[in-house]
C-alpha cells in the first residue's frame, strides 16, 4: 500500500509539464486512480483492519492532494511568469493624454469679430435667449399688427402672442440693441453676438437655430460714412482678401434709411448655388442708420444722438469664410465635420 501511494508521488513530482501533471492527477486520483485500488477490497476486511484502512486512505488523499497543488502552483508561476514577460510594458513612457477638443467654427469667428471690435472701442454685450415681445419685436418699430413679424415667426412661450407682454425665444440679436440702450445709454458702441431661433423649413441655407452678430453705435453724429467704414473694417478683417460687396436699399422697421450689404457667393464665386438661392450673392450684413423711433423708445433723445446698427449673419459668414454648402453641418455635432476646424 505504502508502495502504491510511494510511486503516485514520485509521478506527481516527475511531471515536467502542465499536461503531465493533469495526466498524472487523472491516474491517480481519478476514479480508477490510487486511491480506488485502495478502497477496492474494503469489504473483505475486519472492522479493525477497515479503520486502519480508512485512516491511511484519508492520509494518503491529502499527501496527493497537497503534492498535486504545489506542483500545479509551480506550473502556474511558471505561466504567470511568461505571461508576464511577453505583456510587459513601459511604465515610463508618456501617456497619449486626452486629445485637446477644438472650437466650433462659429465660435472662433466671433471671438475673432469680439478681439476686433473691442480694439474699436466697442463693448461685448450678452443678451437673453427667452426674449420679451416688447424687446424682441415692439421697442424695434415693429409693432403687433406689422408685417415685418411675419417673416420673422419664431417659437413662442407659453401666454403667447399680442399686448407685447409674451415671451418667445429671440429671433435675432436686434433686442439686445434696446437692451444695451437702456442699461448704458449714449454714447454706445456695442456688440451682441448670439444665437437666434426661427420657425423655418430647415433646408441648405436656412436653420431654426442659428447664430448673428448686432453691432450698434450711437453718437452725436453718425453717418453712413461711419457705417461703410466698420462694414469695411470688418469683412477685411474676416475674409483677409478682396470680397465684391454691393449695397442696396433693404427695409427694417428700426433702420432708416436701411441697407443690405450682400457679397459675391464665396461658394459658387457667383455662378450660383443652393447657398445663395442660385443669385450669385448672399445677403451677409443689413443695417443702417437707427430709426429715430427706436432711440426714443429706448429713452434716447433723436434730437441729441443717432447712430448706426448692424446685423451680421454670423452663422453665413462662417459658411462664407470655409465653403461649406449645407447650414445644417453646424448644428450636426458631426465630428468628422468639427475635426476639421
Ligand atoms: N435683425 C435683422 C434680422 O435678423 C437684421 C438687421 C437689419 C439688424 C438691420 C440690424 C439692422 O441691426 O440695422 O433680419
Amino acid at each position: 500500500m505504502q508502495d502504491l501511494l510511494d510511486n503516485a508521488l514520485a509521478r506527481i513530482g516527475a511531471a515536467q509539464t502542465d499536461e503531465e501533471l493533469e495526466a498524472v492527477r487523472v491516474e491517480v486520483l481519478g476514479r480508477k486512480g490510487v486511491l480506488a485500488q485502495l478502497s477496492k477490497d474494503m469489504g473483505k476486511l475486519t472492522p479493525d483492519e477497515r479503520v486502519a484502512r480508512g485512516k491511511f486512505i484519508n492520509a494518503s488523499k491529502q499527501a496527493l492532494e497537497t503534492a498535486y497543488d504545489q506542483k500545479k502552483s509551480v506550473f502556474d508561476r511558471a505561466a504567470l511568469a511568461k505571461r508576464l514577460d511577453s505583456e510587459w510594458m513601459d511604465l515610463t513612457v508618456p501617456a497619449a493624454g486626452v486629445p485637446p477638443g477644438s472650437l466650433h467654427p462659429v465660435t472662433q469667428i466671433q471671438w475673432e469679430i469680439e478681439d476686433l471690435f473691442r480694439s474699436m472701442g466697442f463693448t461685448v454685450l450678452d443678451g437673453p435667449e427667452v426674449e420679451t415681445e416688447f424687446h424682441n419685436f415692439d421697442a424695434l418699430n415693429i409693432p403687433a399688427d406689422h408685417p415685418a413679424r411675419d417673416m420673422q415667426d419664431t417659437f413662442w412661450l407659453d401666454g403667447g402672442q399680442g399686448g407685447a407682454g409674451g415671451y418667445l425665444l429671440r429671433t435675432h440679436t436686434s433686442p439686445v440693441q434696446v437692451r444695451g440702450m437702456e442699461k448704458l445709454g449714449p454714447p454706445l458702441r456695442m456688440i451682441a453676438p448670439g444665437r437666434v431661433f426661427r420657425n423655418e423649413s430647415v433646408d441648405a441655407s436656412h436653420e431654426h437655430t442659428f447664430y448673428q452678430l448686432e453691432g450698434m453705435m450711437i453718437d452725436r453724429e453718425v453717418s453712413v460714412g461711419h457705417l461703410i467704414y466698420f462694414m469695411k473694417t470688418l469683412l477685411t478683417a474676416i475674409f483677409k482678401k478682396d470680397v465684391t460687396v454691393r449695397l442696396r436699399p433693404g427695409y427694417f422697421p428700426f433702420v432708416e434709411p436701411g441697407f443690405e450689404l450682400d457679397i459675391r457667393c464665396l461658394i459658387c464665386g457667383g455662378a450660383g448655388c443652393p447657398v445663395c438661392k442660385q443669385s450669385g450673392w448672399v445677403e451677409l450684413l443689413p443695417c443702417g442708420l437707427v430709426n429715430p423711433h427706436v432711440l426714443r423708445k429706448s429713452g434716447i433723445d433723436p434730437a441729441e444722438w443717432n447712430g448706426f446698427a448692424f446685423g451680421l449673419g454670423l452663422t453665413r459668414l462662417v459658411m462664407m469664410r470655409y465653403a461649406i454648402d449645407d447650414i445644417r453641418w453646424l448644428q450636426s455635432g458631426d465630428l468628422r465635420f468639427l475635426r476639421q476646424f
